[in-house]
């Protein structure tokens, strides 16, 4: 066994190599133990874009960083060989994530990404024309698939050449990867350079599209043609305007909404809102009220909630950005009032009863109410969960309302 004199990686190097090394496996694991179950798919994609970031980091390092040569005395075939296995694995590294991402982005499912529950990722937007294209779909899924078994492949090889190359004959080439931290004996590296490039380039990557979705929320609502309805649709008329006799104190006033998701209870909010209040108490017939909500403000505690109910599948804030309630038909009941409650929603129009109370105080009154929606009958999130499996169909409307009398 000959002694080397080959030096280190670059500890940068090294922390990206290990870093990296760890992520991918945790991430075939993970691929292959995800079976319909969101929270694993979404930490797929954020640990898989991290991937990919740190990837192009450790691409643009190794650019201003060549690697130490190899040991003199390894034979040239062995050098090829272990260079074609590298250069293989930095092209799994970078297509791995790119494969998996456009997987995302052609699938039917828009479900949104958000990386580790923060930071709203979005789709190749190149691909939008392939959604749901089945074969292309399908030709990605296979790619990415089997990609996974290529990279096993090439870390069996990589892992018995690094053994070999150690052991049994150059000494040397594993220690040239181990941190000095845990003894490895390889002399330290040349100064290192090239931070900003590589940490600075990667991080611009990273924050240009992540800044995307972002551009596009501020600039994209406006003026898009509302589509017609399609067959079977229930066309929603628009509703009568109506002369308000009461204000509507905002600052106390809250229209909340709440379902369950996997099991677990979710509420949201919508931050804005505005409602025409016509309402007589001894006069009920000639009573209404119109509620119009920008469906673009619905807000939950979980930004992959917010960016779901965005989507298309779900309220379509980009065609439909509002919508509005109608409260007609008051009657008095033993413990307050009902009234029927119709959404209109993305061109649907759903009738369904609304149980409340109302204080009268003076001019002040206070309203608690609340209604049952299906979603399935306002056609949100049918395409990706039609039966209900992730999220219920019944959705709680509650309302909390302060008003004025004029
Ligand atoms: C180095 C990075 C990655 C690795 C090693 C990896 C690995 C895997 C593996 C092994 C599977 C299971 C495939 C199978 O069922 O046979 C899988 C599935 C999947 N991955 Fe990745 N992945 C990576 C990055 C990504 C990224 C960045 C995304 C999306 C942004 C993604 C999205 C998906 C999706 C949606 C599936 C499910 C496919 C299906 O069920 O048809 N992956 N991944
Ligand atoms: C998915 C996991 C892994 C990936 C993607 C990966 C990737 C790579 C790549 C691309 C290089 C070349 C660095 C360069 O010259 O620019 C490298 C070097 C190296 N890797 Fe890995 N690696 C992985 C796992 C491992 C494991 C488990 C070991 C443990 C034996 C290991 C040991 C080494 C060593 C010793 C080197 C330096 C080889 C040399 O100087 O010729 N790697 N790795």
């Amino acid at each position: 066994m000959s002694a080397t004199n080959t030096s280190r990686y670059t500890a940068v190097a090294i922390a990206l190599h290990w870093a990296i090394a760890i992520l991918i496996l945790f991430m075939i694991w993970l691929g292959w133990n995800m079976d319909d179950n969101e929270s694993r798919y979404q930490l797929h994609k954020s640990i898989g874009i991290s991937i990919l970031i740190l990837s192009v980091a450790r691409v643009l390092w190794r650019l201003m960083n060549p690697p130490p040569p190899l040991p003199a005395d390894m034979k040239p075939l062995e050098k090829k060989a272990s260079h074609w296995v590298h250069m293989g694995l930095y092209i799994l590294m970078i297509a791995m994530p790119l494969l998996g991402w456009a997987l995302v982005s052609t699938s039917e499912f828009r479900v949104p990404t958000v990386l580790f529950g923060a930071i709203s990722w979005p789709n190749l937007p190149f691909l939008d024309g392939l959604r749901g294209n089945d074969i292309v779909h399908a030709i990605l899924g296979t790619l990415h698939s089997k990609g996974a078994w290529v990279i096993i492949g090439l870390l069996v090889l990589h892992v018995a050449g690094a053994i070999k190359h150690e052991f049994a004959g150059e000494e040397g080439v594993l220690k040239r990867m181990i941190p000095g931290l845990f003894g490895s004996t390889a002399p330290p590296q040349p100064p290192a350079r090239g931070f900003l490039v590589a940490f600075g380039g990667s991080a611009l990557l990273f924050a240009l599209i992540a800044a995307a979705p972002l551009i596009s929320r501020s600039t994209g609502n406006a003026t898009v043609p509302v589509p017609p309805a399609s067959e079977g649709e229930t066309q929603a008329a628009a509703p009568a305007a109506i002369a308000p006799n009461w204000v509507v104190d905002y600052d106390a006033s809250e229209i909340s909404f709440s379902g369950v998701h996997e099991g677990n209870d979710f509420t949201g909010t919508f931050k804005d809102w505005s409602a025409d209040v016509a309402f007589y108490p001894d006069d009920l017939a000639k009573s209404a009220v119109l509620v119009t909500v920008p469906t673009g403000t619905a807000a939950t505690p979980k930004k992959l909630y917010n960016d779901s109910l965005r989507a298309p599948e779900w309220f379509d804030v980009k065609n439909h950005p509002s919508a509005t309630v109608r409260l007609s038909d008051f009657a008095k009941t033993d413990t307050g009032y009902t009234a029927t409650a119709t959404l209109q929603l993305k061109q649907r129009s759903v009738s369904t009863p609304l149980a409340f109370t109302l204080d009268i105080n003076g001019d002040v009154a206070t309203l608690n109410g609340e209604a049952t929606f299906d979603r399935k009958e306002l056609d949100l999130g049918q395409t990706s969960d039609p039966n209900a499996q992730w999220v219920k169909d019944a959705v709680t409307v509650t309302v909390t309302g302060q008003a004025t009398r004029k």
